[in-house]
């Protein structure tokens, strides 16, 4: 039997160099594999986030005339690595009709996704990269815009105590039909 100050066996040195060498090894592989594996897996941890409701505004801050508004949408943001409470992820315009009736645009241009401005003197929406032009209720309004589609409307409802509530989500810019984005 050795004692504990007994130098170590031959044998046993070759043995623990082996496993030490194994364990580096498996180590400097394993780190970046998760690490690729987490941003493989970043477009369906965000999409997660993406296209949940969130609260806007209230009734009492719309009149209900018609005029679009702009709200900047804010919500947690997510990545692989990091959680960001309460950041700005992107802005809607709210109108509120007679009857309550709500209307939500998303800001976002759907042919290249420059912020639209709205236009009170035209009583239209324009977009000042490329021109598009669209009307009070998101349509486009010029055959000649570039936008393949009309300003992507979201779902937006009322709460208790009159609270705005917006389905916010992105979508495919230069696509004609609306696609979803993660
Ligand atoms: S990004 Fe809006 S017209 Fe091109």
């Amino acid at each position: 039997m050795n004692s504990p100050d007994a130098p170590a066996q031959p044998e046993r040195r070759d043995f623990l160099t082996k496993a030490a060498a194994v364990g580096v090894g498996a180590a400097v592989t394993t780190v970046p594999l998760l690490a690729g594996l987490a941003t493989v897996l970043d477009p369906l941890r965000r999409k997660a986030a993406a296209g949940g409701s969130v609260f806007v505004t209230t009734l009492s801050a719309l009149p209900e005339d018609g005029v679009p508004r702009r709200f900047q949408i804010i919500a947690d943001r997510e990545d692989a690595w990091n959680k960001f409470p309460n950041v700005p992820v992107g802005a809607v315009y709210l109108r509120r009709m007679e009857g309550n009736k709500l209307q939500a645009l998303n800001v976002t241009c759907p042919h290249a996704g420059c912020p639209i401005e709205f236009k009170p003197g035209m009583k239209a929406f324009l977009c000042p990269c490329h021109d598009s032009k669209f009307a009070l209720d998101g349509s486009r309004s010029d055959p000649n815009s570039p936008s393949l589609r009309a300003m992507d409307a979201l779902e937006a409802e009322v709460r208790a105590g009159g609270e705005v509530w917006v389905k916010f989500q992105n979508f495919e810019p230069g696509k004609a039909q609306k696609i979803p984005l993660a």
